[in-house]
C-alpha cells in the first residue's frame, strides 16, 4: 500500500510573549509506505494543549523543545492505513503522540491501539479518558485529597482538565467553587453541579470567592497561577492541599512574574502545596479508565469539547486557548 502525502503544522519561530499566527507554519512531506515493524497512520483528530506553549521555549524541561522549522507533536488519534506489524491491521484506531500532521509511519511499539467498542466517541481519549482526564483524577485525588464535606475551589474550571476537577469533586461530595472567563462558561458549570462558578473578568475575584466559601477552601487545583494563586492562599484553611497542575496566566510573560505576595501563608497555615506532571501518575490508568467510565455511564460525568477542522486552522486553535476560545477540550478534526 502506497503512502500519501501528509500536511503538518510546523514551528516557524519561537515565539516571544503570546504566540502569533506567524509563528506556525504549514507544510507537506511524502509518506512512503510502513517497512517492517512499522505502521502508516492517517490522522482523525489531534489534541491542542496549553503545555505545548512550553515546548516553544529553547530551554530545558520535562520534554524537549519543539525545534524551528520541525513539525510540532502532541496526541492525535489515528486510524491505520497500512501495517507493516503483526500487533495492527488497517482500520484499526491508534493513539500517538504523532498529531499536529494528517499521517506518519512510526514503529508499531511507539502505539497504543484503542478500543473499537469504548461507548464513547473516539476523541474522548484525547479528553475525558485520556491525557486531561487523568491529570484531573490523579491530580485532585492523589494531591488534592478531598473529603466529603471539604470545598474545592479549582481555577480554568470550564476548560478540559478544570470541569473534570469540578465533577469529580462533586462526585466524592465536595462544595465546588469554580472560576471561568465568561457567564456561559459559568452556566455550564452550574449545569454540570458546581455549587458557585465565578465569572473571574468581572468584579473582585477575591470577595467572590470568599463570599462562595465563607469558611474557607479544604483544596486548591490550580490550572492557572497568577492572581488565582493569591487569592487561594488568602481562603486557605489550615492543612489545604494544593494541586499545582498549570499556571496558564503566566505561560506568555516574556519576564517571570513575582511570586505571590502571600506565599507566607503556606507556614502558618500549614499548607501543602505539591506540583505534579501527569505522566507521574501513569499507574494509575487503569483505575482512572474504570472509575470514569463509571461515572460517565452512570451520568454523573458529562463534557464538552470545541472542535476546529484541519491542520490549517491548528494554530489558531492552539492561540485561542490563550483568549478563552475553548470550552472543555479544544481538538482538530482532520
Ligand atoms: N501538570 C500536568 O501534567 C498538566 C496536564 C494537562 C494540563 N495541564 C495544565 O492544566 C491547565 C488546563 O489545561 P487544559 O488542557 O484543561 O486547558 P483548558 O483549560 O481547556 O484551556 C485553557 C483555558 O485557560 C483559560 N485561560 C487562558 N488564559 C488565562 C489567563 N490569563 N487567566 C485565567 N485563565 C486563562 C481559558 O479559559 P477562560 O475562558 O476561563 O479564561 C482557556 O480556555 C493548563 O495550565 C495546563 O498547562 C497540566
Amino acid at each position: 500500500m502506497a503512502g500519501f502525502t501528509s500536511r503538518e503544522v510546523r514551528l516557524k519561530s519561537r515565539p516571544v510573549g503570546m504566540p502569533q499566527a506567524g509563528d506556525f507554519e504549514v507544510g507537506s512531506v511524502e509518506l512512503a509506505s510502513p517497512g517492517e515493524g512499522q505502521v502508516l497512520v492517517r490522522n482523525r483528530w489531534m489534541s491542542v494543549d496549553p503545555y505545548m506553549r512550553g515546548r516553544m521555549y529553547d530551554r530545558p524541561s520535562y520534554v524537549p523543545p519543539f525545534q524551528v522549522g520541525k513539525p510540532l507533536e502532541g496526541g492525535a488519534v489515528g486510524e491505520v492505513v497500512a501495517s507493516g506489524s503483526p500487533d495492527f491491521k488497517p482500520g484499526d484506531l491508534v493513539m500517538s503522540m504523532l498529531g499536529w500532521r494528517e499521517g506518519f509511519v512510526a514503529p508499531a511499539n511507539t502505539l497504543e491501539k484503542l478500543p473499537a467498542d469504548a461507548g464513547v466517541p473516539v476523541e474522548a481519549f484525547l479528553g475525558i479518558l485520556g491525557m486531561p482526564g487523568l491529570t484531573a483524577y490523579a491530580g485532585l485525588l492523589e494531591i488534592g485529597q478531598p473529603k466529603e464535606g471539604d470545598t474545592v475551589f479549582v481555577s480554568g474550571g470550564a476548560g478540559a482538565v478544570g470541569s473534570i476537577v469540578a465533577q469529580i469533586a462533586k462526585i466524592k461530595g465536595c462544595t465546588v467553587v469554580a472560576t471561568a472567563g465568561s457567564d456561559e462558561k459559568c452556566a455550564w458549570l452550574k449545569s454540570v453541579g458546581v455549587d458557585h462558578a465565578i465569572n473571574y473578568k468581572k468584579g473582585n475575584l477575591l470577595e467572590a470567592v470568599r463570599a462562595a466559601a465563607p469558611k474557607g477552601i479544604d483544596v486548591y487545583f490550580d490550572n492557572v497561577g497568577g492572581e488565582h494563586l493569591e487569592v487561594a492562599l488568602e481562603l486557605a484553611k489550615p492543612f489545604a492541599r494544593f494541586a499545582e497542575c498549570g499556571m496558564i496566566a503566566q505561560y506568555n510573560n516574556e519576564e517571570p512574574a513575582p511570586g505571590p505576595r502571600n506565599l507566607i501563608y503556606v507556614v502558618g497555615k500549614s499548607l501543602k502545596i505539591q506540583g505534579f506532571i501527569v505522566t507521574q501518575f501513569a499507574g494509575l490508568r487503569p483505575q482512572f479508565i474504570k472509575d470514569m467510565s463509571g461515572w460517565i455511564a452512570g451520568g454523573k460525568l458529562k463534557w464538552e469539547q470545541t472542535v476546529e477542522t484541519g491542520v490549517d486552522n491548528a494554530a489558531g486553535a492552539f492561540l485561542k486557548l490563550f483568549s478563552g476560545g475553548n470550552t472543555g477540550k479544544m481538538l482538530v478534526k482532520l
